[in-house]
């Protein structure tokens, strides 16, 4: 389980997190939606070690991680995609997820340095296992060698995530990977992502995109002005009164 406690994080004035407590389990697509503004960044940068909260705790299968470094918590199995997408300007698709997969790379600086076996394997190694995830993300080889930052923006959100696969992680944070996409990327993306769960991988889907969220989570976090006013099924949040107010408000007033 990954389990959120009573975060809280105020920037000057602002609250822009307030006691927010969630619980994501492993092999679900676990959903937080809310309007523009609501805190759902703020809560992906706090769980990912880029912000630290004034007050909360966060734990990864019981293994506090709440003060870690980004890379710590990555270390700790679980990764995050970002809200823009930020592709290595030079790298092909192939090198883009074999960086992630760097977590796992077991030759030491010496080997390194002289190139021994051992660290040939760990190459050789490290780009079946990248292509095999391109592969799950549905990215044919024809795009591999292609420099990541020329493909279409929807396969770019694919690259991304499967770097974030290659850091083999038992939870996967996901900040909006639907924004931009067109209504049949975004179902298949969501035919995706339920597949990676799965396979035992806990999903929190940050999404402003309700339609994917009711269509694929398991249980939804609704926040709203950086708390969570509402959490349950698809068919539960669907029908509750604030739910409604908190998006109908942003989306015809907005
Ligand atoms: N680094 C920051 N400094 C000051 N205010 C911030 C910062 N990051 C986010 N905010 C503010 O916190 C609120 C929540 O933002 P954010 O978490 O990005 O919302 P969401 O992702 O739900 O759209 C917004 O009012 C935003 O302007
Ligand atoms: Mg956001």
């Amino acid at each position: 389980m990954l389990a959120i406690r009573n975060l809280n994080k105020r920037f000057g004035g602002l609250h822009a997190l307030r006691d927010v407590s969630i619980d994501a389990p492993p092999g679900q697509i676990t959903a937080v939606i809310g309007p523009n503004g609501a805190g759902k960044s703020t809560l992906m940068n706090v769980i990912s070690g880029f912000i630290s909260p004034d007050g909360g705790s966060i734990t990864v299968a019981g293994t506090p991680i709440t003060g870690m470094k980004p890379h710590e918590i990555c270390r700790q199995g679980l990764a995050r995609t970002f809200q823009n997408l930020q592709m290595f300007s030079d790298m092909t698709v192939l090198e883009t997820v074999i960086t992630g997969r760097t977590r796992h790379r077991r030759a030491s600086l010496v080997a390194n340095l002289l190139m021994t076996p051992r660290v040939w394997h760990d190459e050789k190694d490290a780009a079946q296992h990248a292509q095999t995830l391109l592969e799950t993300m549905q990215i044919g080889p024809s795009y591999w060698q292609r420099r990541a930052g020329d493909l279409p923006y929807g396969l770019q959100r694919r690259v991304e995530i499967a770097r974030a696969l290659a850091t083999e992680p038992a939870y996967m944070l996901l900040d909006e990977p639907a924004a931009g996409l067109n209504d049949e990327e975004s179902v298949a993306l969501g035919s995706t992502l339920r597949e990676l769960a799965g396979r035992g991988i806990g999903i929190v889907l940050i999404e402003h995109d309700i339609e994917l969220v009711m269509n694929f989570s398991r249980h939804i976090f609704v926040m709203d002005a950086g708390g969570v006013i509402a959490d349950g099924t698809p068919e539960q949040v669907r029908s509750k009164p604030e739910v409604v107010k908190a998006y109908l408000g942003d989306e015809h007033g907005a």
